[in-house]
């Protein structure tokens, strides 16, 4: 049996609904049932708020079951407290610590049970970072799948989540940079992963020249797949970016790895002219980024810095910054 609280509440006719959850939507307290009556519904309002021109009784409204990850899973589990997950598509990733593994079943049922954009779940199953940046996950709940499908800057990504990397969290950054292309641009992405940079780029400029470049096999053809699907004319190129020599230039080179794309440098000098605009990604703390200045400087000889973007936090004091500069 629900718990039952009383509140006042207003007689509103089935075919004014609409309108008085339009017209009184901050009056209305969402915690409570609703309750249908013959052809009126009951409608709990907080608790001194007056809508003019309906009846009011009081009257016992069941509570409402939480709807929310949070509150569902704090009830069955009190002590858990990961709250947070990425989603990509209908695919949710939870990280579990070792003393909940043998609830995760339950954590990922009521994950699924809570959000209706959830179709699956998967558990990330490993911290392990290898070359490609790729992880390995559990299935545990839903629709048994590991290939995402997401929306984003009007570009459709589609990849397995096991075979390269992705990160949901960068597409405003990615929206940033696509935003400064010119038309007719020539751009060369450098550690392109499944293309998402190459394709909301190209999807924003489609006079402009987009070659992607990524070593991971099964990355670069989640690319071609994706350029396919979007319609997009991308050059996708399956190559070490140390090995890279296209034999041209480009007016802006984007090397999304911040891991390690300062190593790269000199290859992107390789394909740099005046007047390229370089977005070079880096972790590190506010004040090393100083020191990637000379590093660049030191590479480039001359440079025009354009500005520091924090586009991600990888630890307390260490972020992850996007670099923008010039050649001169
Ligand atoms: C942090 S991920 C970024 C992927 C993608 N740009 C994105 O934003 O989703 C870095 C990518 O660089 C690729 N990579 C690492 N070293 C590389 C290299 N030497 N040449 C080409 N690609 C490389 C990895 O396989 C991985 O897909």
């Amino acid at each position: 049996m629900s718990e039952k609280q009383q509140r006042r509440a207003a007689k509103v006719p089935l075919r004014e609904l609409n309108t008085f959850r339009a017209v009184f939507a901050k009056d209305i307290d969402k915690s409570c049932r609703h309750e249908k009556q013959k052809d009126y519904m009951l409608i709990a309002l907080h608790s001194k708020h007056d809508v003019k021109g309906y009846d009011i009784i009081e009257y016992d409204f069941s509570k409402k079951e939480p709807r929310d990850f949070r509150s569902a899973i704090t009830k069955v589990l009190p002590t858990y407290n990961k709250f947070a997950f990425d989603q990509l598509g209908s695919i949710a990733i939870i990280e579990v610590d070792e003393e909940f593994r043998d609830k995760e079943e339950l954590i990922a049922k009521t994950l699924l049970e809570t959000n209706a954009t959830v179709k699956t779940v998967l558990r990330k199953d490993s911290t392990h970072e290898n070359e490609f940046r790729t992880q390995t996950y559990k299935f545990l709940q839903g629709v048994e799948t590991k290939i995402a499908t997401i929306k984003e800057n009007n570009v459709t990504l589609s990849f397995d989540v096991e075979e390269v990397y992705f990160s949901v969290r960068l597409s405003s950054e990615r929206k940033r940079v696509a935003q400064q292309v010119k038309e007719n641009e020539s751009v060369l992405v450098m550690f392109s992963g499944a293309g998402p940079y190459a394709m909301v780029i190209k999807k924003m400029h489609p006079s402009a020249t987009v070659t992607a470049v990524e070593m991971n096999p099964e990355g670069h053809r989640w690319a071609v797949h994706n350029a396919k699907i979007n319609k997009l004319d991308i050059t996708c190129v399956n190559e070490d970016v140390g090995k890279l020599a296209l034999g041209k230039t480009f007016d802006r080179i984007v090397m999304p790895a911040p891991k390690n794309a300062e190593d790269f440098l000199e290859k992107a000098k390789e394909h740099a002219t005046q007047g390229t605009i370089i977005h070079l990604y880096c972790f590190g703390e506010e004040n090393e980024l100083a020191e990637k200045k000379k590093r660049i400087e030191h590479v480039f000889s001359k440079v025009t810095f354009l500005g520091d973007t924090v586009c991600g936090q990888q630890s307390p004091r260490i972020y992850r910054y996007c670099v923008d500069f010039r050649v001169d």
